[in-house]
């Protein structure tokens, strides 16, 4: 798997946005949990603090520590910039301004880096990537991913997404998936087609609002079990 770290925006979020964006209570976090696509989010971080299991795969892991704070840095005005250059596209309920997700996205990766040595070690941090995972059946009972499947539908086609959800069925009980819009802010074009296959397989599937929106619209997690 190679992946150019600067095709890659390292912007993580926190165990809060992560508890608000998959309705995360208090005994989902007693579960086994797999974070699919997790990158520079201080979720898997903080919630090891407070004794939470979590494996976080993503293919940025093959890099350091430095390389991908790097990537941070060169990038963060930059994407800022462009927030500040489309006020129609935010909403400003959980991060307040601009400047406020700026300095949030700093915290995130800072408390990323300072336990990612660590979490290598422990294999908290492993290097992998959808459609395959490296994991036995069942093997978790949560997988929660974040910010790459639908948002990355224009990336990835309709097979990818099916194939990775199933994947991501074949290790853990259940899966979420956040948020359910494209970077244009179109609802995913694979989510109907998703829904129905998963549920002629069996499955149950919602579609759950949450409290958190970044993304104007974007306050939709997808739910299968
Ligand atoms: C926008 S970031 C989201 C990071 C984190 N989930 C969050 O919400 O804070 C998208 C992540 O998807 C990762 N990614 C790219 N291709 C992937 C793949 N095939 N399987 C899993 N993750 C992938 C990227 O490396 C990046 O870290």
């Amino acid at each position: 798997m190679v992946m150019k770290l600067e095709k890659v925006v390292p912007f993580g979020r926190s165990l809060d946005e992560y508890v608000q964006m998959f309705h995360l209570t208090k005994s989902d976090l007693r579960k086994r949990i797999l974070g699919v696509g997790d990158g520079p989010a201080s979720f898997n971080a903080e919630a090891t603090k407070i004794g939470v299991q979590v494996t976080s795969i993503d293919p940025i892991y093959q890099f350091s520590g430095d390389e991908i704070l790097k990537r941070f840095n060169e990038m963060v005005d930059n994407i800022i910039d462009q927030v500040k250059a489309s006020p129609d596209d935010w909403t400003w309920s959980y991060h307040t301004s601009p400047e406020n997700l700026r300095w949030n996205r700093v915290q995130t990766i800072n408390k990323f880096i300072s336990d990612y040595e660590q979490g290598k070690q422990e294999k908290r941090y492993q290097i992998g990537e959808l459609p395959k995972l490296n994991f036995q059946d069942k093997e978790y009972d949560l997988a929660l991913c974040s910010h790459f499947l639908f948002l990355y539908s224009d990336h990835h086609d309709y097979q990818f997404h099916f194939d990775g959800i199933k994947e991501m069925l074949r290790v853990s009980q259940e899966v979420r998936i956040f948020p359910l819009l494209t970077l244009m802010l179109q609802r995913s074009p694979y989510l109907d087609r998703i829904t129905q296959e998963l549920q002629e397989l069996g499955y149950t599937v919602s579609i759950v609002k949450a409290k958190y929106e970044l993304q104007k619209g974007g306050n939709e997690m997808l739910w299968i079990r």
